[in-house]
């Protein structure tokens, strides 16, 4: 067995050493191997995304080309050249690399990859009529799962963590309201959050196959189980108000796609629904409850509320807007990934013009520019509930870097033809989240003198980042409104 893993090492040195000769050519970004054959800065990128990518911006400026297992990434930070990027769907394409993610990750491979008709059929489906459906949906479904997860009256304090609570209530509220059906239980309710959290713990690491042979086991099963609570809950006729849904099943039958296809591509839409309000959630009410001005702020602004926020057209919450901005802006961190099809000439926002190979990546991190650019947001480590406001209270817009207007000074929901379809959904929600928590619940930190979190390093790249470990608090109902209504399905 070992002369035979030997001779085929022998016969790959070869290969690795053609791919570790590659050089700069002229009008190249500066090109980082790292010391490791092959692998370069695979290991360094895997641990923490952000540190790694801020030392190679120390090192090279805005733009430079790492090698990371085998492949060679062009990283663009300057924001102002991100549109040369985005309005490009020639020749930088996004469909190979989320096939491959779609195949890491969920293991399903679609038939005929329309991400256009996906998205269109998501589009329609969150804005409108649909849309203010969707949240007078998810408005009670809430107002439902924190009636049933707390005692009206009892002056004992419940105990939890603040991650897990937020994630559980948005998680479940939002599948009810989504994927929910007539035969939910309570039960099932709880085995799909229990078990998306399983797999969720582990998406980096399926993503970058990194997964050991044990946590490969908890995550195969999980998958498993998604599935199979997944295509039960499918196999019931879709509510008028989930009509994304017959027409998601139809498109992806039209392509061709099986029953078992089909159930494997609504864990995708689990996850890209439901797997960033609920961290996002947590963020905000722990910077709420360790930054007591801010916590202040916005309890001013919510008693001065007409009525609660159902409806996704109610903008009249600046201060909580900036809360969540400021929020968004210090957690949300995906990566924007490209493959280049063919050689091309990318000209930068300051008129330099630099090469793109042919079958490398090119990728985009918005979070360390523009969100934590300190020309941009001064002390970006900061949280300050007030930056997205003017002096006189309105929404701010107005950011510069070098004297020049930024149109692009936080990216939370992506940018350009693929940016978050679910935006406003996802503002709706947090904001009735948060309003419900603030207003009938006393909320506290278990012990006063804690501490945000650190966040997990791992999980830069996949949407709002996660904490390393949770931060206790306690919580109990005040008194349960008398006017709070039903969930759309009974439990
Ligand atoms: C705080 C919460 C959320 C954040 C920060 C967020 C952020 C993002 C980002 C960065 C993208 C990728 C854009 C790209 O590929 O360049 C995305 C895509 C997407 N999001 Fe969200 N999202 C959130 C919540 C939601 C919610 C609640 C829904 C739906 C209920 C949703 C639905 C989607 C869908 C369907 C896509 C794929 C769009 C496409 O295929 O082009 N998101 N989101």
């Amino acid at each position: 067995m070992i002369p035979i893993i030997l001779i085929s090492l022998l016969g790959l040195l070869p290969v690795v050493w053609l791919f570790s000769k590659r050089t700069r050519l002229e009008n190249e970004p500066p090109l980082d191997k790292g010391y490791i054959p092959w692998l370069g800065h695979a290991l360094e990128f895997g641990r923490d995304a952000a540190k790694f990518l801020t030392r190679m911006k120390q090192k090279h400026g805005d733009i430079f080309t790492v090698r990371v297992a085998g492949r060679y990434v062009t990283v663009l930070l300057d924001p102002n050249s991100y549109d040369a990027v985005l309005s490009d769907t020639t020749t930088l394409d996004r469909t190979r690399i989320s096939q491959m993610l779609l195949q890491r990750i969920f293991d399903v491979r679609l038939p005929s990859y329309e991400a256009e008709a996906q998205r269109r059929c998501m589009e329609r489906y969150f804005q409108g009529p649909s849309l203010s459906q969707l949240c007078s949906s998810m408005y009670h479904n809430l107002q439902f799962l924190l009636a049933t997860d707390t005692t009206p009256g009892s002056v004992e304090w419940k105990q939890s963590g603040l991650f897990n609570f937020c994630y559980s209530m948005l998680f479940r509220a939002g599948y009810l309201s989504m994927f929910g059906t007539e035969n939910n239980n309570k039960a099932e309710l709880s085995a799909v959050y229990e078990e998306f959290r399983k797999f969720d713990r582990l998406l980096g690491k399926l993503a970058r196959s990194t997964l050991t042979k044990e946590e490969k086991k908890v995550a195969v099963s999980a998958r498993e189980r998604l599935w199979g609570l997944l295509s039960s809950a499918l196999q019931s006729e879709a509510p008028e108000f989930q009509s994304w849904r017959k027409r998601y099943l139809h498109l992806l039958e039209q392509s061709g796609a099986g029953p078992e296809t089909q159930t494997r591509a609504m864990l995708m839409q689990l996850w890209l629904t439901q797997g960033n309000a609920g961290p996002a959630s947590f963020w905000l009410l722990a910077f709420l409850l360790t930054h007591p001005e801010a916590m202040k702020a916005v309890r001013e602004e919510l008693r001065e509320l007409q009525r609660p926020p159902v409806d996704a057209a109610q903008k009249h919450t600046p201060v909580f807007d900036s809360v969540l901005k400021e929020t968004l802006r210090m957690t949300s961190a995906a990566f924007v990934t490209r493959e280049v099809l063919q050689n091309k000439t990318l000209r930068l926002s300051g008129g330099r013009e630099v090469l793109l190979r042919q079958g490398d990546r090119l990728c985009l991190f918005p979070f360390l520019s523009p969100q934590m650019d300190p020309q941009i947001h001064p002390e970006p480590e900061k949280f300050k509930f007030d930056r997205f406001l003017t002096t006189d209270g309105k929404e701010k817009t107005e950011f510069y870097k070098d004297g020049r207007r930024m149109k692009y000074y936080s990216m939370p929901w992506g940018a350009g033809a693929n940016a978050c379809v679910g935006r406003h959904f996802a503002v709706t929600a947090i904001k009735q989240f948060v309003f419900m928590v603030l207003t009938h619940l006393d909320l506290e930190l278990s012990d006063p003198n804690a501490t945000i979190p650190p966040v997990n390093p791992s999980r830069y790249g996949f949407g709002v980042i996660q904490p390393d470990r949770d931060l206790e608090v306690q919580y109990r109902l005040r008194k349960l409104p008398r006017n709070w209504s039903s969930p759309a399905y009974t439990l």
